[in-house]
């Protein structure tokens, strides 16, 4: 359950210290090209939409195709929501058949580049079409059945795009979870789903080394029996060991599956997939999406907030691993027949101009990264990016965690060449989609917001009684009503939805950020007010890691705390409590390392403590609850000087400032 929902004291962090005043509108040029083209189009139509939402989403609903009509727009009774009630669609034929048995047959869906040089596939809709239909029979062909949750355990192939729409064609629920991840995340998470079956990789490409994909499967499976099937994508060619009746190659189960495999009709209600998000507690939840609003909303965002067009080269740099992979790589731009680019490896390898090459290679017009990338890019230096010609950029968005204005005022102009809009996209793996970005030909940018509602969102910004602050104070974000693509629930622990997202903020979801609106009504984020910190875009809790760490057997206690970070956002400091023995007989430095290998094992490289302090006391208020606040203070200032009332052992904080001096 959510223990430490959402804080001790939220409103400490909420005085917002950044005041931006410079204002980018969009150009005569881009606006009158755009699908929305003047401010005053996007508030009547943002007008319309909240005067009845209904008929708004409806409307979007038209675009796709159908099987079977919804007899209700919405029905919601808090915290369920139900939308399109009683239509059937099947999101793979969205994505992939409507485009390639019409205009779209021969335009390309996915262009793909590998890590290592000049590899390059370009697939059609029609072989696109082809490959998720051999790929959905040979899931079909292992017994994998409507309902059934299929694990995902791959490196940014095509493959694994086509893993995701193969499993929404035959209506099994995927569950991908991040190359990154450590063997017993993957368990954990593959238990928690039951799923039947697993994909993944003999390897994966990174920075010229290869990540043993298939090995760490076989590693997790030693503790997670519900997997009857593996199949495994030749990628790397390195040898593996296959184990027989278990193990299966992707190519030999789609050379020998059926060419042809209808799309499922599913309900409009019916699961689509399976993510798994840090919250406050040690166990990451795993969020349910389904079929119809999703797809509704990231077709319907994809379209107005990149301001698609046909000839479009689009590239979102996420891994389809994350929600923005799922929505803004995979669902919504397929959905709208474009062509996505993906890319296998990392930005900075084998040079660190990799990105700017491809975008002139490959002529890319939408590009939309995290900020921690584009401060990275930052740090690089210029000239990486002043050798490439990116005169074929049209629009860049943003995601994952605020972005500094110095930061969005470099990408605006080393990368944007100072004419592209910039789009700073605020949503969650819960909302599925995007719910605050400026629509660019019409909503002028501010650096460091992200300014206004899409379409049918109604945020607010509240305290805790559910009551609007006034302009320019900080506060709770929360939405005031259910939208399409929102999560569904958390598998398998209803009661744990209600209580973590709809149950802090009266009759409102509670997003765990906090924010500001200015007088203009831009919302402003400030970050978590929860135990979630954000690491290069990523979330982690705070729980979760110090669940890690208390399981080493040297330690007895570990709190977990954010520290700002000018290149990642947040970076991870751990306070340990060591038991006795260990704390006098050992080198501490040693020690340190090892706890850090600990965690990247237990978790993933993404958990890796930047920082690990030793103390002997953790600070606790009087019902035992680590005040975090505090370490927090101490972690980025190096000292204390907030509000101590509530702790119970003042010595723990003197013992602190101690170890701090030594
Ligand atoms: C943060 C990623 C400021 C926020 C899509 C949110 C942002 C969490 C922004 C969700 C943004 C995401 N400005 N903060 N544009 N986008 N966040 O679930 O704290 O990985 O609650 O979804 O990231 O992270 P998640």
């Amino acid at each position: 359950m959510s223990q430490a929902s959402p804080t001790e004291s939220p409103d400490q962090n909420l005085q917002s210290s950044l005041r931006e005043n410079r204002i980018f509108t969009p150009s005569a040029a881009f606006a009158a090209e755009a699908h929305v083209k003047s401010f005053a189009e996007y508030q009547q139509k943002y007008a319309h939409s909240i005067a009845d939402p209904e008929a708004f989403w409806a409307e979007a609903a038209r675009e796709l195709d159908w099987f079977a009509p919804w007899t209700r727009v919405l029905d919601w009774k808090l915290p369920e929501a139900k939308w399109f009630v009683d239509g059937k669609l099947n999101l793979c034929h969205n994505c992939v058949d409507r485009h390639a048995l019409g205009a779209r047959a021969e335009k390309t869906a996915l262009l793909w580049v590998g890590e290592p040089a000049d590899e390059v596939r370009r697939i059609s809709y029609r072989e696109l079409h082809e490959q998720v239909q051999r790929a959905a029979s040979g899931l079909r062909s292992l017994g994998i059945q409507k309902g059934d949750r299929v694990a995902i355990y791959m490196g940014m192939t095509p493959e694994l795009a086509i893993a995701l729409l193969a499993c929404a064609r035959i209506g099994a629920v995927h569950s991908v979870i991040f190359g990154g991840f450590a063997a017993s995340a993957i368990a954990d998470r593959v238990n928690d789903a039951q799923c039947v079956a697993i994909l993944t990789q003999d390897g994966s490409w990174r920075r010229g080394n290869e990540i043993p994909l298939k090995t760490t499967v076989d590693q997790a499976l030693e503790q997670a029996p519900s997997v009857k099937h593996v199949v495994v994508l030749r990628r790397t060619g390195s040898a593996i060991p296959m184990q027989a009746g278990r193990d299966h190659w992707w190519h030999e189960l789609l050379a020998a599956a059926q060419p042809v495999c209808a799309a499922e009709p599913m309900d409009a209600e019916d699961p689509l997939y399976i993510l798994y998000t840090s919250g406050t507690t040690g166990k990451p939840k795993g969020l349910v999406h389904t079929t119809g609003g999703y797809g509704v909303q990231t077709y319907l965002t994809t379209k107005y907030i990149f301001d698609l067009r046909e000839d479009d080269v689009y590239w979102c740099t996420a891994d389809i691993g994350w929600v923005t992979g799922h929505s803004y790589v995979v669902y919504g731009p397929l959905a709208n027949g474009a062509t996505v680019m993906m890319y296998e490896g990392a930005p900075n390898y084998p040079n660190f101009s990799r990105f700017w090459q491809l975008i002139e290679e490959h002529k890319v017009t939408i590009f939309y990264t995290a900020p921690t990338a584009i401060r990275a890019f930052m740090q690089w230096g210029n000239e990486h990016v002043e050798r490439h010609d990116l005169s074929s950029l049209r629009l860049l968005g943003t995601v994952g965690e605020p972005i500094n204005p110095e930061a969005w005022m470099w990408y605006r102009e080393k990368i944007g060449g100072g004419r592209c809009p910039i789009v700073d996209t605020w949503w969650q793996t819960e909302t599925g989609g995007i719910m605050v970005a400026p629509v660019p030909g019409a909503v002028p940018a501010k650096p460091g917001s992200a300014t206004l509602p899409f379409f049918g969102i109604e945020p607010d910004v509240v305290d805790r009684s559910g009551k609007t602050v006034p302009a320019g104070s900080g506060g709770l974000l929360v939405v005031r009503r259910p939208w399409p693509s929102m999560a569904r629930t958390v598998y398998g622990d209803a009661e744990r939805y209600k209580k973590t997202y709809w149950s802090d903020v009266p009759g409102c979801y509670f997003t765990g950020d906090g924010a500001r609106r200015d007088a203009d009504g831009y919302l402003w984020l400030m970050g978590r007010v929860d135990d979630v910190i954000n690491v290069s875009g990523h979330r982690l809790g705070t729980m979760e890691v110090e669940s890690a760490l208390v399981a080493h057997p040297k330690v007895t206690e570990a709190a977990v705390v954010g520290r700002p970070d000018e290149l990642k956002g947040q970076a991870i400091v751990a306070f340990v409590t060591l038991d006795a023995a260990t704390a006098v007989s050992e080198s501490l430095d040693a020690l340190k390392d090892e706890l850090k290998r600990w965690v990247t094992k237990e978790i993933g490289a993404l958990a890796r403590p930047e920082e690990i302090r030793f103390t002997q006391v953790l600070p606790k208020t009087r019902s035992g609850k680590i005040m975090r606040r505090l370490l927090r203070e101490l972690a980025t200032t190096g000292h204390i000087s907030g509000d101590t009332t509530t702790l119970e052992d003042f010595s723990a904080l003197a013992k602190l400032r101690e170890n701090e001096e030594s």
